[in-house]
């Protein structure tokens, strides 16, 4: 592979300062003489600028342009195979005091951890081009809104950023008119380049830190490449440090879907959806309705982030931080998620997933037939019956799209942009749990709605580095991504209540039950309409619910089953609320609290005791 010197002369306006801000014009200098960079460049956010960092890519190694027949405008990357996910024994919370992070937070003294970044970004850009990347999380100028400037030495970063967020010129405006804190996010590689050294085709280091900051309201990310270590505006900065901020100035930052449903008389109910990580919010967010259900629509506003705000008449409003999608590949398909693959079918860039021979990418459950050969996300060949033997999949269970919004056929035109963003008439936590926990059951007020969603519990899936399949509590599916105590989380849940003028109905979703031959008991994908109709039929006021000891769940009759063949044993199945399973469950819950006693709030304790009594 050829050495591609990374200077930023080809392009024009790179060297260019594109800020008046002295402070940041002054962190950028400080940053550049600790990581000592071979050259700065100010990202504008053009086309011209994207096509020329993406062919640097190319020349690098780390990009291959797909077949412009077949996908257009996209791009196919694999990382090294020790940087595919999150990880979350290497994120850190330093706040001042460690009982600030919380117990289920990895924590280490501010001034250790500083002293412990500079030594490893000391020199970690060397041979690399530095890229300034201003960034909104929000609609640029929305209230709402949020901004950061990311300092990396990635372009795949920066390219993958542009999709994911609002970048360059218009965000230094913003930053210019110096109205709005700015949070500074430190990203390197770590993977410094001696003079005339050969680069990588995924620059990494096998030593990795995701440290944040709250106080100070700073993002440090230090060996990774990939996703949420890299990308800073999602996980790090629009939950980990939006959830302090929300949490100081009354809103909430979730790790939310935002969907809109529409039906057949035009009216329109918006949901916010909590499941954790590959557990369906892309799927959920862009579903089409089964064909029986004529007339009714859903509309994506956001598939993995909501930021939630009580408006002036204490209604609660969510907007979608983000601008693209970075979404799982393997299991989207046209029969599963047809929005998502004609999002993801120009101007995407794919990670870890196959290369077909004729230059466009696979994945398993891409189609029914796999190709007869390709190139795996390792870089080796691959044929169904390699895959076969060795039991190996052709993409990373972790490999995934970076698509733009904008291109979701069920986008949200007019809501998805607005700077007031959407009101929102209900809250679905969800997990993926194959025995214990029925289809769909709803809270019976907000703070047994806070219980509910305190204690969700779920199969741990790839987006994270570590064991599969383990059910582990993941409260609000925000367990790797709350920036502080998870106890003062609940608190602050409970609180924004009193804002609020009504509050939103909160449900419980399992689209994972699975019967003893681990076959999925419920079809799932478009079919969940029929649970979200019973959601949005109870929201109004339309529907019944049969009152159980874990909430309201829905009579067979309350559904409809057009189009699908459904029998009332299959139904009782499903919604089983099975006594002993869930005196079993409330012991886990008891585990997560004992935990977080110190700061668990004391309605916590008692939707518990009333739940055991109603058991
Ligand atoms: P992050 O982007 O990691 O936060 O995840 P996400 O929640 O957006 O995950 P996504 O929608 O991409 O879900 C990925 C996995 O869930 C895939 O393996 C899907 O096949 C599976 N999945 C999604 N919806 C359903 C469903 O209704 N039923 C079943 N059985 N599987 C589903
Ligand atoms: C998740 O893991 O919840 C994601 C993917 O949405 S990443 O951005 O890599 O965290
Ligand atoms: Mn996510």
């Amino acid at each position: 592979m050829a050495t591609t010197p990374r200077t930023a002369t080809a392009h024009a306006t790179s060297t260019r300062i594109l800020t008046t801000n002295n402070h940041l014009i002054r962190w950028v200098e400080k940053m550049a003489d600790l990581t000592q960079p071979a050259a700065i460049h100010w990202i504008d956010g053009s086309e011209e600028e994207n096509d020329y960092l993406c062919r640097q890519l190319v020349e690098a190694g780390t990009f291959t342009k797909l077949n412009e027949k077949l996908w257009p405008g996209c791009y196919y990357a694999r990382s090294s195979p020790n940087d595919v996910a999150r990880v979350e024994d290497r994120t850190f919370i330093c706040s001042l005091s460690k009982d600030n992070a919380g117990p289920t937070n990895n924590w280490e003294d501010p001034y250790v951890m500083r002293k412990k970044l500079k030594a490893l970004f000391r020199g970690s850009m060397r041979g690399r081009t530095m890229y300034v990347l201003p960034y909104s999380m929000g609609p640029i100028g929305s209230p709402m809104s949020q901004i950061g400037v990311q300092l990396t030495d990635s372009a795949y970063a920066v390219v993958n950023m542009r999709i994911m967020a609002r970048i360059g010129a218009p965000v230094f405006a913003e930053i210019d008119r110096d109205v709005k804190r700015v949070v500074p996010c430190m990203h390197s590689v770590g993977a410094p380049l001696a003079p005339g050294q050969e680069d990588v085709a995924w620059p990494q280091n096998d030593t990795k830190y995701i440290v944040h900051f709250p106080e100070s309201r700073e993002i440090w990310s230090y060996g990774s490449g990939y996703g949420g270590n890299a990308l800073l505006g999602k996980k790090c900065f629009a939950l980990r440090i939006a959830s302090n901020i929300a949490r100081d100035e009354g809103w909430m930052a979730e790790h939310m879907l935002i969907l809109g449903v529409e039906s057949p008389t035009g009216e329109k109910t918006y949901v916010a959806a909590a499941f954790p990580s590959a557990c369906g919010k892309t799927n959920f967010a862009m579903m089409i309705p089964p064909k029986s259900f004529k007339g009714w629509k859903v509309w994506t506003v956001g598939d993995d982030i909501a930021w939630i705000r009580p408006d002036k008449s204490g209604q609660l409003r969510a907007i979608n931080p983000e601008a693209g999608f970075f979404g799982v590949a393997p299991g989207t398909s046209a029969k599963t998620n047809p929005n998502a693959m004609k999002t993801l079918s120009r101007n995407t860039i794919f990670t870890n997933v196959a290369l077909t021979p004729d230059g466009g990418v696979w994945w398993e459950g891409m189609t029914d037939e796999p190709p007869a050969e390709c190139t795996d996300w390792l870089g080796q060949r691959w044929t169904p019956e390699i895959g076969r033997a060795t039991g190996k999949p052709a993409a990373h269970p972790n490999g995934r799209f970076t698509s733009p919004v904008a291109q979701c056929p069920s986008i949200d035109m007019e809501a998805w942009e607005s700077p007031d963003g959407v009101p929102i008439s209900a809250f679905l936590f969800g997990g993926r749990r194959a025995t214990s926990i029925p289809l769909v059951f709803q809270a019976f007020n907000w703070s047994s709605g806070v219980y509910l969603g305190a204690t969700m519990g779920s199969e741990t899936t790839a987006a994270a580095a570590g064991v599969l399949g383990k059910v582990r509590r993941d409260p609000m599916a925000m367990l790797p991504f709350c920036g502080y105590h998870m106890g003062d989380y609940f608190r602050h849940w409970l609180r924004m209540q009193r804002d609020l003028s009504t509050t939103p109905r909160v449900f419980h979703v399992n689209w994972f039950l699975k019967d003893e031959n681990g076959k999925f008991l419920w079809p799932g994908y478009s079919e969940n309409m029929r649970v979200l109709k019973w959601v949005v039929d109870r929201v109004r006021g339309r529907a019944q619910g049969k009152e159980t000891p874990i909430g309201w769940t829905p009579h067979y009759e309350d559904m409809q089953w057009d189009g699908l063949a459904m029998s009332q044993e299959d139904f009782d199945r499903l919604l089983l609320v099975d006594r002993a399973a869930w005196r079993k469950e409330v012991m886990g819950h008891e585990e997560l609290f004992l935990l977080l006693h110190d700061h668990l709030p004391p309605e916590m304790i008692y939707e518990r005791e009333l739940l055991i009594c109603r058991l």
